[in-house]
């Protein structure tokens, strides 16, 4: 529960407010002269992640300025605190009034604590990272861990002996840094050459985004707008090609945040060989090896040693025999459940749009980049059914028979779009972590401590297939709205929260096991990923204002121990895998530090102005709401056809619109517009749209009067939202109209 304060003008709300009680926002309020009668609180609806619930308060400092006013000091404090407990009530009336149908998250009551490694597996587990190259970052290690030899990391460069002030880690006696052994770095000036300045420059393959110093432009903790943010972005990737303004030459020195590794190895410090891996001795360690760690009440702790594999080799790109790292796949995960929409063929077109796909070339050239995949993931059935075993051929049908599918179906696109079946049992027994014993979890289905359990069947049968997953047979009581039987949402009340769940833990398995980078289904991409893949690090973002994190993207190296110990302590906390719990895993385990919680700008810049933060400066568009995006407000509903996808957080890697499954993009051309060549799948959802219309039209007891084909083109709105300029940008490159946000015109 946060408050944030409606007329405050110019004030930065920079800092960060996880347990903001309504006490600390009274004090706050204190300091002002007369506040404003309401104050706006906004709860969090736990289930719908990335939705709040607003509400408008009485403020509690007015109320106190005007009991005291009205009643006397002494008597205006009673009735005040009358008045904040009928308030409290309300709050929790409401709350409990619009939470019930989702999960409710225990803010109020103290989270439990989660732990089960012991220090020394903690230690295992840094070691592990960081030898492998993972860590890529000058950032201090954590004291708590009470590591006291220093790591060598070959993932970054030599200190060079005068240092910019950005890295010089802040120095305390136990502050401790890793030490780099790894090739040196180029920090690149990217900029487009005249005359090609039509089209920003791909990214240079192998080039790297160094995200300290990304963070220190950008976070939120650290009072830095996203507005900034996206600017450096922009600047130092080279996307502001033809439109760079002079501005402060020094500034823009600090703004070059992309690098190449060089093909020179340093010697390595042979002073520094001594002390790598988990033979640590701390002071603390003479005394409770494990002081200050909080183990999880009513289990053991993991037996060490933890069971990591070898320590992976870091390899920079110059030293690869070939573009693509195996170790380090770049694969795009996405994952999804019932009726294939426009949502997840808009990220599919947004992928062709932005990323090194090749595909303006008749051939690819398998030397020249590192080519990335999308691996779309289709859960066939209602998320805690087993799929049959023709799945995979049904799945395939189905999608041929979708008009929003069937294009990606074509041969051009088949070396870099897969549809990949989601089978459960399979996922699961696929993570070595958890093959012998999830199947003795109470259910797959838990999120933020809430279990939903899906009904046992009559006679318990441990097969393989059916263990906690219930059959299709048995539902077929179940009514319609059955959440166990829902696959896709048809509005904000009744959408698919099961398969919200298991999207919480399938992105940790696909990212575990595969390696890449998950995106949750309602993720744009907005620009090339290079850089991106170039960082190793294992990453996710920010909740907003909160220090947690947004799993929403996702990446994860192959076979991590970042990655063993998420897994066996979901096992030990119920399989738990809803981003708020994965916080509280890192943060009590001090591994924060190697999932890098990076700023909402990059993936999610509208989150922090849709809060209330940053209105004084929001970034371009500005938006209040998420909505905004499929219904621009008409003061601002000029700027999406003005200015098009280049006016569209230009800088940020993706953009994610917060669920809204049911909006469609594009209401007026609600159907895949992607010219001849997918004219017969067009056909098909215009035909589907009249029929749709025809029977609305015949329930309400209209006489359907035209007929026209063509009837729903004129419907088209004045102005243009967000949402459907996006698509029609997408589209009209599928259609050959226009080239990539790159200047590639696709070769069929
Ligand atoms: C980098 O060095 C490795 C080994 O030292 C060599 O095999 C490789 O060809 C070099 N790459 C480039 C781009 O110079
Ligand atoms: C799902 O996985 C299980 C276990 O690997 C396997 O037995 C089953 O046949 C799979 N189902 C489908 C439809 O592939
Ligand atoms: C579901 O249950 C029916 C009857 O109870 C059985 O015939 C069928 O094999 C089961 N299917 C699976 C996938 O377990
Ligand atoms: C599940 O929902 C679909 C439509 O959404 C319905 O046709 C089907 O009968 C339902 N199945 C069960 C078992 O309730």
């Amino acid at each position: 529960m946060s408050f944030s304060k409606r007329q405050r003008s110019g004030s930065y709300k920079g800092r960060s407010l996880p347990h903001y009680s309504s006490q600390s926002a009274v004090q706050e309020k204190f300091h002002g002269r007369i506040s404003p009668w309401f104050i706006s609180v906004s709860l969090a609806i736990p289930g719908l992640r990335t939705r709040r619930l607003r509400l408008w308060l009485l403020n509690p400092r007015r109320m106190h300025q005007c009991t005291v006013s009205r009643f006397g000091r002494k008597r205006g404090f009673a009735v005040l605190v009358f008045a904040f407990a009928a308030l409290v009530f309300t709050t929790f009336a409401l709350a409990k009034r619009f939470a019930t149908e989702e999960k409710t998250w225990p803010a109020f009551t103290g989270d439990p604590p989660t732990l089960v490694f012991r220090r020394e597996d903690l230690h295992r587990i840094w070691s592990w990272e960081v030898a492998s190259g993972h860590y890529p970052s000058r950032r201090s290690l954590p004291e708590q861990l009470g590591l006291r030899s220093v790591l060598n990391n070959p993932a970054l460069p030599p200190r060079r002996t005068a240092l910019p002030t950005r890295f010089r880690a802040p120095s305390g006696p136990n502050t401790v840094t890793t030490r780099g052994v790894g090739p040196k770095r180029a920090y690149l000036d990217i900029q487009s050459q005249p005359p090609h300045v039509a089209y920003p420059p791909r990214p240079v393959p192998g080039s790297i985004a160094d995200l300290d110093i990304v963070m220190e432009h950008c976070d939120f903790s650290e009072k830095k707008y996203v507005r900034d943010c996206l600017e450096v972005l922009r600047m130092g990737g080279g996307l502001d090609n033809g439109k760079r303004l002079r501005r402060n030459h020094k500034k823009m020195n600090d703004w070059k945040y992309i690098y190449l590794e060089l093909n020179e190895t340093t010697p390595p410090d042979t002073s520094a060989m001594d002390q790598s891996g988990p033979a640590l001795i701390t002071s603390i360690a003479r005394e409770d090896p494990d002081s200050g760690l909080i183990k999880k009440r009513g289990v053991e702790w993991e037996v060490p040693p933890i069971a990591l594999p070898e320590t992976q080799t870091y390899r920079p790109y110059p030293s690869l025999p070939e573009p693509c790292d195996s170790e380090n796949p770049r694969i795009f995960h996405m994952f999804w459940t019932g009726p294939f929409t426009d949502k997840p063929y808009l990220a599919l077109l947004s992928f062709l749009f932005t990323q090194n796909t090749g595909l303006h070339l008749p051939e690819y050239q398998e030397t020249a980049a590192c080519r990335p995949k999308f691996w779309l993931w289709i859960n066939p059935g209602p998320a805690a059914a087993v799929p049959n075993p023709s799945a995979t051929r049904d799945m395939f049908a189905q999608l041929k028979s979708s008009p929003w599918a069937a294009p990606f179906l074509h041969p051009r696109f088949k070396d870099v779009i897969q549809f990949k079946l989601w089978n459960t049992t399979e996922q699961l027994d696929g993570v070595p972590e958890l093959a012998k014993e999830w199947r003795t979890r109470e259910s797959l289905f838990n999120s933020g401590g809430h279990v939903i359990s899906v009904p046992p069947k009559k006679e318990k049968v441990e097969s393989a297939d059916s263990a906690e997953l219930s059959n299709g047979t048995e539902k077929a009581k179940a009514d319609e709205d059955d959440i166990l039987n829902r696959t896709g949402s048809k509005s904000s009340t009744s959408y698919d929260r099961l398969s919200v769940i298991l999207s919480d833990m399938a992105r940790f398995i696909l990212c575990h096991r595969f390696g890449g980078i998950y995106l949750d289904a309602d993720t744009l991409l907005l620009r090339d990923w290079e850089e991106l893949w170039g960082w190793k690090g294992a990453f996710a973002y920010r909740w907003s204002r909160l220090e947690k994190y947004n799993t929403a993207v996702l990446h994860l190296n192959k076979g991590s121990a970042l990655g063993t110990f998420l897994f066996r302590t979901a096992l030990k906390n119920d399989l738990d895998f809803h981003p708020m719990t994965v916080s509280r895993y890192l943060k009590e385990a001090h591994l924060e530090g190697l999932l890098l919680r990076l700023p909402d700008a990059l993936f999610d810049s509208a989150w922090l102005s849709t809060e209330y933060y940053q209105r004084d400066r929001p970034p371009q568009p500005f938006f209040t709401d998420f909505g905004d995006f499929f219904d621009t407000p008409l003061a601002n509903s000029a700027a999406p056809h003005a200015l098009g996808f280049d006016g569209f957080f230009k800088g940020a890697f993706s953009y994610h619109f917060h669920n809204y499954w049911w909006k469609p993009f594009d209401p007026a051309r609600n159907w895949p517009d992607l010219g001849p060549r997918f004219i017969a799948g067009e056909e098909a959802a215009r035909a589907n749209i009249r029929a749709a219309a025809k029977a609305a039209a015949v329930a309400e007891g209209k006489v359907e009067v035209a007929s026209d084909e063509d009837e729903d083109e004129d419907e088209d709105q004045r102005d243009l939202d967000w949402s459907t300029v996006l698509k029609r940008t997408f589209e009209s490159y599928i259609r050959g109209e226009r080239p990539t946000m790159y200047g590639e015109w696709l070769e069929w």
